[in-house]
C-alpha cells in the first residue's frame, strides 16, 4: 500500500485567520473575535507588532504546565460568552474555555472539507463513524453532505455543544446519531452486533477518559483500537482518518500503524502534519499529526 507524506494546509477563510504567531503565542481571529494564546510551537519572531497583539478581545495566560493549557482568560469589556464562526453555512458556537480552546479546532479544515467532499460524492448516503468528536465539526460536515453520522464523545456536555452548533447550522432533521460513551467500549461493542460504517474519523486525545472512568492512553490503545475500527468497515469503505494532538509518536509512526491496519483493503495512506497557514503568508503552523486511509 502507498503511502505518502503530505502536509495539510488549512487557509484562512471569511470567519477565521492565523493573524500571527511568535514568542510562544498566536493570535487569531475566530468570526469577529481576535484572541492571543499561547502556542509553543511558535518560536520564531512575531510579525505584528505589540501594539496589534494587545488589541485583542481576549488574552489567555497559563499558569504554568508546559503545553500551556491551564491558565485563565482577561476580556475586553465587550468580549461575549459565546459567539458564531461559521465554514460553508455551518456554525459553530465559540466559548472561552479554561483550557485555551474555543471548541473548535481550525487545523482541522482539510478533514471536514475531504469528509464532506467525499459523502457528497458517494453514490448513497456514507454510513460514517466520528469518534472523540468532540463538538461536531466533521460529524456536520459530513453530515450537510448527505451522510449519515455517528457520532461519539465521553462528555455529555461536549455532546450537548454539538448539537448546538447542529441547531446553529439549521441541520436538525440531518440523520445523526449522538453516543455519550467510551471510545473502545463502543467500537467492541458495534463489532458484536455486526455494525458496517463506510467512514471512520477519529481524533483521540493522548489520555481520556471514558463517561465511567475507562482509561484511554493513545500510546498503549492506538494499535487495538484501530484494528477494532477496521472491523467495523463494510466490504467497500471509503476513508479512515486518524489525528493526533500532543504525542510523542510522529506521523510515521501513525502512517505505518494505519497502513497495517487497512492491508486487507486497496487504497492509499496519506500522513503528515496539519498546518494553518498565517494570514500574511509567511508562517505555517504545525498543529497536529495525521494519517488518512482512503480507497
Ligand atoms: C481532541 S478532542 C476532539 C476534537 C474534535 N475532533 C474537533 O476537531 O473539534 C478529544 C475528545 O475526546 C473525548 N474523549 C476523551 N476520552 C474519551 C473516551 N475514552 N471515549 C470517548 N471520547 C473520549 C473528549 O471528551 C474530547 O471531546
Amino acid at each position: 500500500m502507498i503511502a505518502s507524506i503530505t502536509p495539510l494546509i488549512a487557509q484562512p477563510w471569511a470567519d477565521y485567520a492565523l493573524l500571527d504567531s511568535g514568542h510562544g503565542r498566536k493570535l487569531e481571529r475566530y468570526g469577529r473575535i481576535i484572541v492571543n494564546r499561547p502556542e509553543p510551537q511558535a518560536l520564531w519572531n512575531p510579525t505584528l507588532t505589540e501594539a496589534d497583539w494587545d488589541k485583542a478581545d481576549a488574552i489567555f495566560t497559563n499558569t504554568g504546565d508546559e503545553d500551556g493549557d491551564s491558565g485563565k482568560w482577561k476580556l475586553q469589556s465587550s468580549t461575549p460568552e459565546s459567539w458564531p464562526v461559521e465554514w460553508e453555512d455551518i456554525k459553530f458556537i465559540c466559548r472561552l474555555m479554561s483550557f485555551r480552546h474555543m471548541g473548535l479546532f481550525p487545523e482541522q479544515l482539510t478533514h471536514w472539507k475531504w469528509v464532506n467532499e467525499k459523502a457528497a460524492k458517494a453514490d448513497q448516503p456514507l454510513n460514517i463513524l466520528n469518534l472523540f468528536a468532540y463538538t461536531g465539526a466533521a460529524s456536520l460536515a459530513a453530515a450537510k453532505a448527505g451522510a449519515q453520522v455517528t457520532h461519539l464523545d465521553a462528555s455529555k456536555k461536549a455532546i450537548g455543544w454539538a448539537k448546538e452548533n447542529q441547531d446553529a447550522s439549521g441541520l436538525n432533521d440531518a440523520p445523526i446519531r449522538w453516543i455519550c460513551d467510551d471510545a473502545k467500549s463502543f467500537v467492541a461493542r458495534e463489532i458484536r452486533r455486526g455494525k458496517k460504517y463506510d467512514g471512520i474519523i477519529m481524533d483521540p486525545p493522548k489520555f481520556g477518559r471514558g463517561p465511567n472512568g475507562e482509561r484511554w492512553h493513545i500510546e498503549e490503545d492506538l494499535v487495538d483500537f484501530l484494528g477494532g475500527c477496521v472491523e467495523l468497515l463494510s466490504d467497500n469503505p471509503s476513508f479512515v482518518i486518524l489525528t493526533a494532538y500532543a504525542m510523542r509518536l510522529s506521523s510515521v509512526s501513525l502512517a505505518s500503524v494505519m497502513q497495517d491496519a487497512m492491508q486487507k483493503f486497496t487504497g492509499t495512506v496519506e500522513y503528515g502534519e496539519l498546518l494553518i497557514e498565517q494570514e500574511n503568508k509567511k508562517r505555517f503552523l504545525s498543529t497536529s499529526l495525521y494519517a488518512r486511509w482512503s480507497s
